[in-house]
């Protein structure tokens, strides 16, 4: 009998807990057909939105390689290189919500045992801007969506009341979560912005709001290189560059570390993990963190635009491992996930060389500062008296 890799993920029946993110991969009808027929447990849709969108005149995604010898990194091809990350500013689907509707309803006629989650965006600077929210969101779940991510996150919105400019703002999270919730007859997943300085906070605002879910991470702001040879960015539009988003390989650390903040800080709630995922090892880091479910971009882009053989890898990655533990009785995700939780602990916590003391980088205490000196004297005071 082959190992059920099934999860159950804000009430919702995934055959794998791996999807493809918000993204390229996702930004037709027929790669989502692909996706499913490849394997994947779900899909997020690229981000849809109501406002006209026009991309920059250039190319919007490019990849980032190191050289092995010299730690050098450019986007441009030299043999020999390694993977490091994408760099992107590419905006939300330039298709509207007309041209998504048939297609969401036809991917889940064709596919009603896979998740489709639709990703949404609208502005939060006026009540117009809120309900365009609960159009998009009414429209995409009569016609099939099993449930919504919310792009509060996206890094290149020149608008301040959209993208991550929301993902920002603990009242804007609010206003739209609970927008949504408002309508929404399915999960609403949040998907926040990593650039804020504690991600726990506007966990806690998506979740006070109704969020089912927090999703993280999106890209992290970032500039492209500039050419030595040609003082040019690497990436520009007549010279002209503006900040895009690193994702891949380079944003895993940078990733885990976020989501540790938010499973940590909701240890009982839902969370979908994404950042530099290309194998099993990867997504295991975010299982064990806490994360229910996995997101797929960069290595999916590279790979047949849509991740073949990186959602097989995936899978067998997760069945292997759960044979190989099978022993401790492990038969699911939710046997293992949120083991190494706990594990990330103020610096002052971790083991110092025997005899050596540390005190958070404070002075060491004295006199009535130390606790546990003046708690032995007072023991030894009512001891005797
Ligand atoms: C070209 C490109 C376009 C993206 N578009 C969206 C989008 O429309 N909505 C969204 O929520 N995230 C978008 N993302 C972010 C990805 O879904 C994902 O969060 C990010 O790339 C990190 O995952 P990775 O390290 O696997 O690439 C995009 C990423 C790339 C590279």
């Amino acid at each position: 009998m082959g190992a059920d890799l099934s999860v159950t993920f804000t009430g919702l029946r995934f055959q794998n807990p791996f999807l493809l993110s918000s993204a390229p991969p996702t930004e037709s009808e027929s790669n989502i057909m692909r996706a499913f027929d490849a394997g994947w447990g779900g899909v997020v849709t690229k981000t849809i939105g109501l406002h006209p969108v026009t991309n920059v005149a250039g190319p919007k995604t490019k990849f980032l390689r190191t050289d092995p010898v010299t730690t050098r990194m450019s986007m441009q091809k030299r043999p020999g290189t390694a993977l490091h990350s994408s760099w992107n500013w590419e905006l939300i689907s330039d298709k509207t919500i007309d041209w998504w509707l048939p297609r969401i309803a036809r991917v889940k006629q064709a596919h009603p045992d896979r998740i489709l989650v639709a990703s949404i965006m609208a502005g939060s600077g006026s009540d117009k801007e809120l309900r365009h929210w609960q159009d998009l969101a009414a429209g995409c779940q009569d016609a099939g969506a099993d449930a919504f991510e919310l792009n509060l996150s996206c890094p290149h919105m020149d608008r301040q009341d959209m993208g991550s400019n929301v993902g920002k703002d603990a009242g804007l999270i609010s206003v739209v979560t609970k927008v949504v919730k408002e309508v929404a007859k399915v999960p609403v997943w949040c998907k926040l912005t990593p650039s804020t300085t504690d991600i726990a906070a506007e966990a806690r605002a998506s979740f006070a709001a109704g969020a089912d879910a927090i999703v993280s991470s999106n890209t992290f702001p970032s500039l492209p290189p500039i050419d030595p040879a040609t003082l040019e960015f690497e990436v520009n539009v007549d010279g002209y560059v503006s900040s895009g988003g690193l994702g891949g390989p380079a944003i895993l650390p940078l990733s885990l570390a976020k989501m540790s903040q938010m499973t940590q800080a909701f240890p009982d709630k839902s969370f979908s993990g994404i950042g530099g995922i290309t194998d099993f090892s990867e997504a295991l880091s975010f299982f064990l963190l806490g994360c229910g479910t996995i997101q797929v971009c960069t290595a999916a882009m590279l790979d047949h635009a849509i991740g073949p053989n990186v959602i097989k890898a995936l899978n067998q990655g997760l069945a292997e491992f759960l044979e190989a533990n099978a022993e401790r009785g492990w038969t699911s995700v939710e046997d293992f996930r949120g083991l190494r939780r706990d594990r990330v602990v103020t610096h002052s916590k971790i083991r110092r060389p025997e005899g050596k003391e540390y005190f958070g980088g404070q002075d060491a205490p004295e006199g009535y500062a130390d606790v546990e000196a003046s708690l032995s004297a007072t023991r030894s005071v009512t001891r005797s008296s």
